[in-house]
């Protein structure tokens, strides 16, 4: 805001200072004031857009930064969209005339504003080449498509299939809690993980555990899984239950709280096998989806929330540096 200020005029400043308090709803809270001055607030919301705006701000996380009231009044952390303004194609329109900057790329702007703004990952979590886990994992993935907030797109659901990453058994010499990977196949993965804000894991029962690959890909990383949420979607003789239970615990030792709603699928009831040696098919009872839904139900509201606590631990973390 500051090294911003400092490119505006001297009219500009207090009307930016302004607006940044009325953006986060100083006053009324956003929501409210959404409703009371849609156009001032949406005047202020475009600003964060500018290029140089964008350059300091993290408007993502500033839109996260203060709770927000949907309509049911449950409170959450996503902005309010509010009015949108018109952008003219001769001339930065956002900040009627005041700011000296162009708008070079209002699509990318906007779609970014239409992308999901959270991401679950539906995790594989059997590397056998035969795996049954592969057939109820693209079961999730469509399943979760029929979830209101991922049909709205405001949650995307993306599948992270363990088999593509390779992970040979934890060879980094660090333990990760300390945040140093030397290899890039850690790297990789920490990437990959670090960009979810939830995950659902699909896992079979392995002699009354979670599969070796599975934990093993958990403990690679550290703070990547930490202040997150899961759930599980289990499959076996008994819906894999006692190795969700397992992963429960071991989750909660890296902080991901994990939701109580749980698909349990059984081998003989919710798949079609004719040779168990291949996967088969899938034939989920009609109640599974139903509580698919009711998990993601909890895993979506636990993952937005949890934004808020990364970004509080994010802000302790830089005053304390300060
Ligand atoms: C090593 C091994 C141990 C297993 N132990 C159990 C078990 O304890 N309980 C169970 O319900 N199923 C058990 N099963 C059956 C698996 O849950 C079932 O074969 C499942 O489809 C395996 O998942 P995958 O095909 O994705 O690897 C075991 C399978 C394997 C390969």
């Amino acid at each position: 805001m500051l090294r911003y200020a400092a490119q505006a005029d001297r009219a500009g400043l207090p009307l930016f200072t302004l607006a940044d308090h009325f953006y986060a709803g100083d006053r009324l809270g956003p929501a409210r004031a959404v409703r009371t001055f849609p156009h001032l607030w949406a005047y202020a919301r475009d600003l964060y857009r500018l290029p140089a705006f964008r350059e300091t701000t993290d408007f993502d996380a500033h839109c996260m930064s203060l709770p927000a009231e949907r309509a049911d009044g449950v409170r959450h952390r996503r902005r309010p969209g509010g009015p949108r303004l018109e952008v003219s194609n001769d001339g930065c329109s956002h900040c009627h005339e005041r700011c000296t900057f162009e708008v070079h790329d209002v699509a990318s702007v906007e779609a970014k504003e239409a992308g999901p703004m959270t991401r679950i990952a539906v995790i594989v979590g059997s590397t056998r080449p035969t795996r049954r886990t592969a057939v109820a994992a693209q079961w999730v993935i469509e399943a979760a498509g029929r979830h209101p907030a991922v049909k709205s797109g405001e949650v995307a659901v993306e599948l992270v299939d363990l088999a593509d990453f390779d992970l040979p058994h934890l060879d980094e010499p660090a333990p990760a809690a300390f945040g140093v990977y030397t290899h890039e196949h850690t790297k990789t993965w920490a990437g990959t993980i670090a960009g979810f804000d939830g995950f659902v894991f699909v896992t079979p029962e392995y002699n009354a555990s979670a599969p070796g690959p599975l934990k093993n890909a958990i403990d690679y990383l550290h703070a990547e899984w930490a202040h997150k949420a899961a759930g599980f979607v289990g499959h076996g003789v008994h819906g894999a239950t006692r190795a969700v239970e397992h992963l429960r615990g071991v989750l909660a030792e890296l902080k991901v709280a994990t939701v109580s709603s749980q698909v349990a699928l059984n081998v003989f009831t919710d798949f079609a096998v004719v040779d168990p040696t291949q996967p088969g098919e899938i034939t989920p009872g009609e109640h599974q989806e139903p509580t698919l839904h009711e998990l993601l139900d909890d895993l979506v509201l636990w993952s937005e929330s949890f934004k808020g606590v990364r970004e509080t631990l994010a802000r302790q973390a830089a005053a304390t540096e300060a």
